[in-house]
C-alpha cells in the first residue's frame, strides 16, 4: 500500500532470505543433534512392545497353550481375553476347524496339562491352563437315548460303569417306565413317551425331549450317546475345555465320507437341494449351549419332530441339517467319537483311553470290541466296559485289586 515501504521491504526480503537459509540450517542442525539419541531408544524398545504382537498370532489360531501364558495376573482378566480370542478365532470356519484337528492330533499335550491340574498344579504354566479350563464335568449335559428292552442288558452296564462317575448330569431318554432302576440305582431316567419303535419318528421324538431337556438345564454343553456306548468322561471334559460354549461348536464324527444331500423342504419347496456333514448319533456328539439356543426355532417344543418330517430324514441328519444347512455353522470333525459300525479292534490298545466314546458289538459281529487287556477276560466282559473302567478307575470296589493279589 505505502509505496515508501517498498525498498524496506525488498531489501527486508533479501536479507531474510539467507538469514532465514541461516537459521533454518542452524535448526535443521540442532533437530538432527535433538534426533540422534532420540532414534536410539526406540530400536531398543522393540523388545518391549513385543508381547503385543505375539498375542496376535494367539487371536488368529485357536491355540490356547499360546494365549494363556500371556496374561496371568488376574485371572478374571485372563479368562475375558482368552474368550474373546476364542470367539474371534470361532469366527473363521476353516480356523476353527483347525483348531478342533490340532486338539486330536496331540491328545497327549492336553492331558499332561490335566494330570498337571488334577495332581495340583506344579508351574506356572499349568496354573495358566488351570484358569483357562473351567470348565467343570457338572456343566456338561449327557444325554443316553436307550429303550426299555434294553435297560436290563445296556444300561445296568453303563450304570455300573461311566455313568456312576457323573450320575447327576447324565440322563436317560427311554420309553418306558422303570420305577425299580430308578430306584435302586438313583439314575435320571426321563421316559419320553414316544414309542419304543425303532422308526425315524420314535427316534426324533426322543431326540426333540432330549434338547428341551437340555435347554432346560441350564448347563454348558449337550452331548447325546447310545446306550452301546462308553463315555470316558476325563477325555470329554479335556475336548470340550478347548472350545467354549457361547462359540457355535456342533463336533462329532460324520458317519460317511462326504456330506449328505437332501432336498430343501424348510426354507425351500424342496425343488432345491442341499448338502450337509452330519455326526453319527451311534458315536455320540456335542454341542455348545450358544449353538443349542440358535436351534431353537427348528428344534424347541415338538419342533424338531415336525423338521425332521420336512427333510424325512433320521434324528442326527436332521440335527446336522438344522445346524449345518440351516444355522450354516460347520460340525467339526472328530475321531474320538466311536460307534459300533466301526471296526473298533483297529483302535491301536495305547489310544483307547484317550478316545472320548466307545462302542461294541453292531448287528452282525459280537467280537467288534476295542482290544484292551485288563482285569476281566472277554467272558467277563464282552464289551471291554468293565476292563476300560477299571483301567480309568482303578480303585472301583468291584474292580480286580490286582496289587492285592500279588501280595496275597
Ligand atoms: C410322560 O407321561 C407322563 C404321564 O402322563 C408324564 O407325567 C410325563 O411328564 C411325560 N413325559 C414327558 C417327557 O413328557
Amino acid at each position: 500500500m505505502n509505496p515508501l515501504h517498498w525498498p524496506v521491504r525488498m531489501h527486508i526480503a533479501s536479507v531474510g532470505v539467507s538469514k532465514f537459509c541461516f537459521l533454518f540450517s542452524l535448526a535443521f542442525c540442532a533437530l538432527l543433534l535433538l534426533l540422534i539419541p532420540n532414534l536410539q531408544p526406540p530400536a531398543r524398545q522393540v523388545d518391549l512392545p513385543q508381547p503385543r504382537p505375539q498375542v496376535r498370532p494367539a487371536q488368529a489360531g485357536p491355540s490356547h497353550h499360546v494365549g494363556v501364558p500371556a496374561v496371568s495376573v488376574h485371572t478374571g482378566e485372563t479368562r475375558s481375553a482368552t474368550e474373546l480370542n476364542r470367539s474371534s478365532a470361532g469366527q473363521g470356519r476353516s480356523i476353527k476347524t483347525e483348531g478342533s484337528r490340532d486338539d486330536i492330533i496331540s491328545p497327549k499335550r492336553g492331558m499332561d496339562s490335566e494330570r498337571g491340574a488334577l495332581s495340583g498344579g506344579k508351574g506356572g504354566r499349568l496354573s495358566g491352563s488351570r484358569s483357562w479350563d473351567l470348565l467343570e464335568l457338572k456343566d456338561i449335559f449327557i444325554a443316553v437315548k436307550t429303550t426299555r428292552k434294553y435297560h436290563k442288558s445296556r444300561l445296568e452296564l453303563l450304570i455300573q460303569t461311566w455313568i456312576s462317575q457323573a450320575i447327576e448330569q447324565t440322563y436317560v431318554f427311554t420309553d418306558g417306565e422303570d420305577k425299580e432302576l430308578r430306584m435302586r440305582t438313583g439314575v435320571n431316567l426321563i421316559n419320553t413317551n414316544c414309542s419304543a419303535a425303532h422308526t425315524r419318528q420314535a427316534l426324533c421324538c426322543k431326540m426333540s425331549v432330549e434338547y428341551d431337556k437340555f435347554i432346560e438345564s441350564q448347563k454348558k454343553w449337550f452331548c447325546h450317546v447310545d446306550d452301546d456306548n462308553y463315555v470316558i468322561l476325563p477325555s470329554l471334559l479335556r475336548l470340550l475345555s478347548s472350545y467354549h460354549h457361547s462359540q457355535d461348536v456342533y463336533l462329532g464324527r460324520p458317519s460317511l465320507d462326504h456330506p449328505i444331500e437332501a432336498a430343501e423342504r424348510v426354507k425351500s419347496d424342496g425343488s432345491v437341494s442341499v448338502k450337509f456333514w452330519f455326526a453319527t448319533g451311534g458315536a455320540g456328539f456335542c454341542i455348545s449351549r450358544g449353538l443349542a439356543l440358535k436351534m431353537s426355532p427348528w428344534a424347541s417344543l415338538g419342533n424338531f419332530i415336525s423338521t425332521a418330517e420336512k427333510i424325512r430324514l433320521p434324528d442326527d441328519c436332521t440335527i446336522g441339517y438344522i445346524i449345518e444347512a440351516l444355522l450354516e455353522v460347520t460340525l467339526t470333525h472328530t475321531h474320538v467319537f466311536h460307534s459300533h459300525l466301526e471296526n473298533l479292534q483297529k483302535l491301536p490298545t495305547d489310544t483307547v483311553l484317550e478316545q472320548v466314546t466307545l462302542s461294541f458289538g453292531g448287528f452282525e459281529n459280537r467280537r467288534n470290541v476295542v482290544s484292551i487287556v485288563g482285569g476281566f477276560s472277554l467272558a467277563e466282559d464282552p464289551t471291554r466296559f468293565k476292563t476300560v473302567h477299571c483301567l480309568l478307575y482303578p480303585d472301583t470296589d468291584w474292580c480286580p485289586k490286582l496289587e492285592r493279589r500279588h501280595r496275597n
